[in-house]
């Protein structure tokens, strides 16, 4: 096996060992791809300032969000279906983010159940809100959250509907996955996942099934989902959920001032710039091309994090220079859990936590808190 120095080399391992169509969508954006190539291409664009002779001793990468202490600012972001990337691979990369020091945020649609996490973790994570027209389902969710001990909501606000993306209509990929010869051909090409897959029971959409009142099983689950994103979801909404939840607040899927300035007046703690790692509105702007226009905006009234194409501690780095207080992480992880489970994730956060701290020092900084628009080169 190679050796694994960068996200890359993960995600060339998780290529060899997921099925193709659960790789597939991962690495997918929406229609052509361009805002999803621009997230990653975009971090290229910008130049950091090598400074010399200053003192580089006892760095620290430590800060907070939403003024919960993390060892570094890059968070495990919420992503659907993780239990397919590897089995209980939502619990595995909680607890790979516990040891790290840094938050595991998890989704709506993820395949272990927020109870599945929380028996496996010690210390609290965030949970990820899509809300649902049958809002008995959405408040169930809220208390289910709060009852786990979350001690973050991350609302996301950027998937009323859903884009769409060619490569999982190609692969035939469906939520739940329908088994056809096809899909049967890239699982038993991929035995070690397979192996694994079936010594767990954890298949399906767990936060789910069993809990909302319309899916009582698999074969609803489908028609569930398709109606159930509400299109009609507004700031008013913001409110209630807020309310309901009454803990810290993050906004998910800012990607415009203007809308980042009616996030600040809602009373949330954080907004995460984001287009949701370009699967949604292809043809829109990257994340951290419009990272300083929105801080600009708001930044004196709510904290500000990113997300989108970070594929390196220098990319981390150079948000945290142009404003935001923190990360988050998608792909990055997905591919060290594919590659290698557990160990893959501690390994992607490993590899980042690394890069970010040497460009730091060679940027002249020794504590991330001190890092701001002065090394970047203009
Ligand atoms: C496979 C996959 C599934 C995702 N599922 C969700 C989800 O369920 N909820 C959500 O808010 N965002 C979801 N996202 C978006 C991520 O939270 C995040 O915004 C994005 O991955 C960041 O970009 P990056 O992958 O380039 O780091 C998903 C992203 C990926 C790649």
């Amino acid at each position: 096996m190679t050796q694994i120095l960068e996200i890359r080399d993960l995600k060339a391992l998780a290529r060899r060992r997921v099925p193709k169509l659960f790789f597939d969508y991962a690495d997918s954006g929406a229609w052509t791809e361009g805002t999803y190539r621009a997230n990653e291409e975009d971090f290229a664009g910008i130049k950091l300032r090598q400074r010399v002779l200053v003192d580089m001793s006892d760095r620290s990468l430590e800060t907070t969000m939403i003024g919960q202490k993390v060892s570094m600012p890059v968070a495990l972001a919420p992503t659907g279906l993780t239990g397919m990337q590897h089995a209980d691979g939502e619990m595995l990369a909680a607890q790979a983010a516990e040891a790290f020091g840094v938050p595991f945020t998890l989704s709506t649609m993820s395949i272990c159940s927020i109870e599945d996490v929380a028996s496996v973790t010690t210390k609290p994570f965030w949970f990820q809100l899509y809300v649902m027209r049958e809002r008995e389902f959405v408040l169930d969710l809220i208390d289910r959250a709060k009852a786990a001990k979350c001690s973050a909501l991350v609302l996301t606000l950027d998937l009323q509907i859903l884009g769409q993306r060619h490569k999982d209509l190609r692969n035939g990929l469906s939520a739940p996955p329908r088994l056809t010869p096809k899909h049967l051909w890239m699982m038993a090409t991929r035995p070690g996942w397979c192996m694994k897959m079936l010594g767990t029971n954890r298949r399906t959409f767990r936060n789910i099934v069993g809990h909302a009142k319309s899916v009582a099983d698999l074969s609803s689950l489908q028609a569930w989902t398709n109606e159930q994103f509400d299109p009609q979801l507004s700031w008013k909404d913001v409110e209630w959920i807020k309310e309901r939840w009454g803990g810290p607040l993050i906004l998910k899927g800012i990607l415009d001032p203007e809308d980042a300035k009616i996030a600040a007046k809602t009373g949330a703690d954080a907004i995460i710039v984001s287009n949701h790692g370009g699967r949604q509105l292809d043809g829109a702007h990257s994340s951290i091309s419009m990272l300083p226009r929105i801080v600009e905006a708001v930044g004196d009234q709510i904290e500000v994090h990113l997300d989108g194409g970070i594929r390196s501690g220098q990319d981390v780095l150079k948000a945290i220079a142009l404003g935001a207080k923190g990360t988050y992480i998608g792909r990055p992880f997905l591919y060290g859990l594919g590659a290698l489970g557990k160990e893959g994730v501690t390994l992607a956060l490993d590899i980042i936590r690394k890069e970010m701290d040497t460009t730091m020092a060679l940027c002249g900084k020794r504590r991330i808190t001190e890092v701001g628009r002065d090394i970047i080169a203009e």
